[in-house]
């Protein structure tokens, strides 16, 4: 397979939208309801961020929102993490299960909208990660509550990474007014120069 159809990454090889089988899946899928249908450049913002400062080998991550599941193949692959990746969006599926394949990586996938996730469900994790998870406004409270669940529940790390959308800095506000958080700037140069946002909790 040629190497333009992939983006290469921390050892990864990262689907591009033109990539034979992803445009295989996208023919014989319906539209996609919450933005499902690519890799998310804030993803890589988030991957650089867990570079910087990685989960101890072998953790349990929970990657909400998980889209195509990138972040998650990050950690699978550089600290042998045990991901689970959830989305509300059916169609990912195929493109997760491509992504992973692709990369050998083995991550579950669970298609469910993280507002079900209950305490129980949370406890069994130690790190909960999310980019491009709060892109509109009826997400902010949903996921302040998640989070609030989440350290409830135990979990010490929770990481959402934005490109700086408005909903992402009232979740910022909320959490930075009742819980011990910060957003950090994150500036990489790979796969693209940018600029995104990391709250970190
Ligand atoms: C902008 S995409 C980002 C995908 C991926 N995190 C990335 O960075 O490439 C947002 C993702 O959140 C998912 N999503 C939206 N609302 C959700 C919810 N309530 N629970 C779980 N996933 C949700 C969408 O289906 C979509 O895959």
């Amino acid at each position: 397979m040629s190497d333009s159809h992939y983006i290469q990454y921390q050892g990864l090889k990262i689907l591009k939208s033109s990539h034979p089988q992803v445009q295989k899946i996208k023919r014989k899928q319906p539209g996609h309801s919450a933005h499902g249908n690519k890799v998310w450049r804030s993803c890589f913002a988030l991957i650089d961020y867990l570079i910087t400062y990685p989960v101890e080998p072998k953790s349990n991550v929970l990657e909400i929102g998980c889209g195509w599941g990138v972040a998650g193949m990050y950690l699978t692959k550089k600290q042998q993490a045990t991901v689970t990746g959830i989305d509300i969006d059916p169609n990912v599926r195929d493109y997760f299960n491509l992504q992973n394949t692709i990369n050998h990586c083995t991550q579950e996938f669970q298609e469910r909208g993280f507002e079900s996730l209950s305490s129980d469900d949370l406890s069994h994790y130690q790190h909960l990660i999310g980019s491009d998870i709060c892109f509109w406004d009826e997400l902010t409270n949903p996921l302040f509550q998640l989070i609030c669940d989440a350290r409830n529940a135990g979990i010490k790390n929770i990481l959402i990474a934005d490109p700086g959308r408005p909903p992402f800095w009232h979740l910022a506000d909320l959490c930075t007014e009742q819980l011990n958080s910060e957003v950090i700037t994150r500036r990489i140069l790979e796969p693209w120069k940018s600029e995104k946002y990391i709250l970190v909790i």
